[in-house]
């Protein structure tokens, strides 16, 4: 099972999920620093650093990767909404 490390301030979470699982799923079963609003890859509230493990999320793809692009996002960012947890990952939430 992955495991999930959020970082928010100084705080750190680890969660274990089940493959496959979306941020927006893991968000439901647990409370986490990550906001979400849209939860269609339009309003970049979920935007998070991946520090870890960028290559066991699921693919940006079609609104996700042009949203990202339009916003000349760093290559470490992801959309919460639309990323699936394939693999350990570690990300950042920047504080609002
Ligand atoms: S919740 Fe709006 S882009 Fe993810």
């Amino acid at each position: 099972m992955p495991s999930v490390v959020i970082r928010f301030k100084d705080q750190i979470q680890r969660l274990t999920v089940r493959r496959g699982l979306g941020f927006q799923a893991l968000c439901a079963e647990h409370e986490t620093p990550i906001e979400f609003d849209c939860r269609e890859a339009d309003c970049g509230i979920c935007i998070m650093h991946v520090v870890k493990g960028m290559e066991h999320l699921s693919p940006a793809v079609g609104e996700e990767k042009d949203f990202l692009k339009a916003m000349h996002a760093d290559a470490d960012e992801r959309l919460a909404c639309q990323c699936r947890i394939m693999g350990d990952v570690e990300v950042l939430i920047d504080e609002a």
